[in-house]
């Protein structure tokens, strides 16, 4: 087979380029060390958002090359190769400008990628990707030059494509969560995949066995008939329906409720009143309270109209078990208006939306609201960095309690800027990585009640003040990698807030 007029052809030169592009590509991570989004050019930054796109281009490449692989082997058998090395080279010079893009990506983001590990995950599936397909590019080449047995380059193929394919399903997990593509499959599909079914919302949100019945029962009645009038800020009647302290304060007409006796309570009344009564309640237009809903309510009231009593503790239980049973689902309202009261009105009113442009002319691409419908609003310092300070900040004073996310990184803000954030009670997302905030910011941080995520990478926080954030159970993710709480007070941090994220970069 080996002569020397072919021997001229074999492609050192394409191994030689080959093997540097694999080892550039294995040093890449040693040699960026650990993600800096603060630290990155905006044009590193700008390429890396094109990862998204590019990384269409070798998953289409190589799938093509394998269809047609799987074709010569079953259907070609014997006859001619494919030599055409083109299609291989282009898969694999893809993969890696799409590797590079998303290195970039990464470490751009840093912060919001370091100590994730489905990112750390698909970072290095993504390179091996890469480092195999240009592997299987060498050996392809080969394999055509010395008309050798295409095994060996087939091997590698399906190999690249398998990493290829773990690699992107990490992908796809990490941009759109792990359930996209299995988050609306039937039943007979999820058995096959091994997944629950479905239905789980109405199982989460059945009632426990022995309910408390204020909690559990009565008051998701309120909720559903009546608080909609009857809740702070909106008290008809000077009534509030929404705890159980203000129904037995009671409105103009005194307590609406007396405990032991439903015929004497206000609230009683004014249901059964006749519908067409000016006082009826809920009044005209609106879903009137079901027979078991107000039975429920009636016999509550008559034994004691207990805040806390289960329903096996509250005398005559059994007549209503039917009827408390028969209430369906009734739990969620609460917890989940509570947490959006904010949100629930129909988009920013004028007022707001007049102060946002204002300051967003101002602050160019740092203001602007979290979304169309949003009332709340978002404020980040990227493009301001080392140029806004204590006084800059102050300006949007007025949009902090509307804000729900801010970063303020590698800017020169202090404690005195985060103090001013007492008033941020839909505040979701800080950032102060980088800046010179100390642990009298934490201070004001732990009284935050709707805070979830919190960036102190780079600040000189220490133990005595990041323990502070104990108090915060809300707390889902905390950034605390080169700050100075040491490796122990990270583990009691851990015990403290068990659902909290810690992020230490090690
Ligand atoms: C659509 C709004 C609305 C809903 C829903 C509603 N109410 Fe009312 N409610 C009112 C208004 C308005 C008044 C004041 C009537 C008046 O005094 O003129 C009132 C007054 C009352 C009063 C008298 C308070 C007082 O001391 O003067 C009671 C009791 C009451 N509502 C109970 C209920 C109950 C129980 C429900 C749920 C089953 C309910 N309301 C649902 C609008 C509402």
């Amino acid at each position: 087979m080996e002569d020397s007029s072919c021997s001229r052809k074999r492609p050192w030169f394409l191994t030689f380029v080959g093997l540097l592009a694999m080892a550039a590509l294995i040093a890449m991570p040693f040699l960026a060390g650990k993600p800096d989004g603060a630290k990155m050019p905006d044009w590193f930054r700008f390429v890396g958002h094109f990862h998204p796109v590019l990384l269409h281009l070798p998953i289409g490449v190589f799938l093509l090359i394998v269809c047609q692989e799987l074709g010569a082997m079953f259907f070609r058998r014997g006859k001619t190769r494919d030599a055409n090395l083109f299609p291989m080279f282009f898969g694999a010079a893809s993969a890696i400008v799409a590797v590079v893009a998303g290195f970039l990506l990464f470490h751009g983001h840093g912060d919001d990628y370091s100590g994730n590990e489905l990112a750390e995950r698909h970072l290095w599936g993504g390179l091996i990707f890469a480092v195999a397909a240009v592997f299987t590019f060498i050996v392809k080449a080969w394999t055509v030059s010395t008309a050798g047995n295409p095994a060996w380059y087939r091997l590698l193929l399906f190999g690249s494509v398998g990493v290829m394919s773990f690699a992107s399903h990490d992908g796809a997990s990490l941009t759109h969560g792990s359930d996209y593509l299995t988050k609306y499959a039937p039943d007979p599909i999820r058995r096959i995949l091994g997944l629950e079914p479905k239905q789980k919302p109405e199982e989460e949100s059945a009632l426990p066995a022995d309910p408390v019945v204020y909690v559990d029962v009565v008051a998701p009645i309120l909720e559903r008939r009546c608080v909609s009038c009857h809740k702070p800020g909106k008290a008809k009647g000077k009534l509030r329906l929404d705890t159980f302290e203000m129904m037995v304060k009671g409105g103009t007409e005194g307590p609406a409720i007396e405990a032991g006796s439903s015929a004497d309570s206000i609230l009683v009344e004014y249901i059964e009143l006749p519908e067409d009564d000016e006082f009826h309640m809920p009044p005209e237009g609106k879903p009137d309270i079901e027979e078991n809903e107000l039975a429920v309510l009636k016999w509550w009231i008559d034994s004691g109209a207990d805040p806390v009593k289960k329903l096996s503790e509250l005398a005559g239980a059994d007549g209503v078990r039917d009827a408390i049973a028969s209430l369906g689902n009734l739990k969620p309202a609460a917890a989940e208006e509570a947490k959006s009261t904010a949100t629930a009105h129909s988009g920013p009113d004028d007022e707001l939306k007049r102060v946002v442009s204002g300051l967003a002319s101002e602050f160019p691409g740092a203001v602007g609201f979290e979304s169309q419908e949003s009332p709340l609003v978002t404020f980040t310092a990227m493009s301001l960095r080392g140029n806004l300070d204590d006084n800059g900040f102050a300006k949007i004073s007025p949009l902090i309690p509307h804000l729900v996310s801010i970063d303020l990184s590698a800017t020169k803000v202090t404690d005195r800027s985060v103090a001013s954030l007492a008033p941020a009670k839909n505040l979701r997302m800080l950032r102060l990585a980088e800046t010179g905030i100390t642990d009298a910011a934490i201070e004001t941080l732990a009284k935050l009640p709707a805070l979830e995520s919190v960036n102190f990478y780079g600040t000189a926080i220490t133990d005595d003040g990041v323990m502070k954030l104990t108090a915060m159970p809300n707390l889902k993710r905390l950034y605390l990698w080169q700050t100075k709480v040491s490796p122990e007070t990270i583990e009691k941090l851990k015990q403290e807030l068990p659902a909290c994220e810690i992020v230490t970069g090690t």
